[in-house]
């Protein structure tokens, strides 16, 4: 019985002490609230464009490859070198976009704590089958 209960903490111990960043397990309602950032320019119904593209499906999409979508030369070269979004992905982008991918139009400084990012990218999971 205490030899279980101490794995256990141990078990514990080890998820609470887990590393942050991308692994940050994701929080899809506050995803949501976040995404309000993001709607200025984004929506995640299918095919429906704003100033960038709709964000419906977009992990699994290679970059730039949003059907009816002219985007930078920037993103589009950024899909032809082979980045495909997934949580990884996204989170590296997400982080600092102007900074990833150099000359895209998409004018959003980012979000610079981990969590916020897992959280929308948590969202946008919903919208990508
Ligand atoms: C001010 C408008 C604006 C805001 C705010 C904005 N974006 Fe964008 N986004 C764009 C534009 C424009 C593009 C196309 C970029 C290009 O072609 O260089 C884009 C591209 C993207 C892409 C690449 C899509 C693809 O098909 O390759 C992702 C992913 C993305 N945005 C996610 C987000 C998320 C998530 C947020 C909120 C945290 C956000 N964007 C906020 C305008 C915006």
């Amino acid at each position: 019985m205490t030899a279980n209960r101490r794995i256990v903490f141990l078990i514990g111990l080890l998820l609470a002490g887990s590393p942050a960043g991308a692994w940050a397990a994701g929080n899809s309602a506050n995803g949501e609230k976040l995404f309000k950032k993001c709607a200025a320019c984004h929506s995640v119904a299918p095919g429906k464009k704003k100033v960038g593209p709709s964000l419906h499906g977009v992990l699994g999409r290679t970059a730039g490859s949003a059907e009816g979508y002219r985007y930078s030369k920037a993103m589009t070269a950024y899909g032809r070198s082979g980045i495909v979004w997934d949580a990884d992905t996204l989170d590296v982008y997400l982080e600092a976009p102007r900074k990833v991918v150099k000359g895209t139009k998409m004018s959003f400084p980012g979000f610079k704590k981990a969590q916020d990012r897992a959280d929308v990218i948590a969202f946008l999971k919903q919208y990508s089958e």
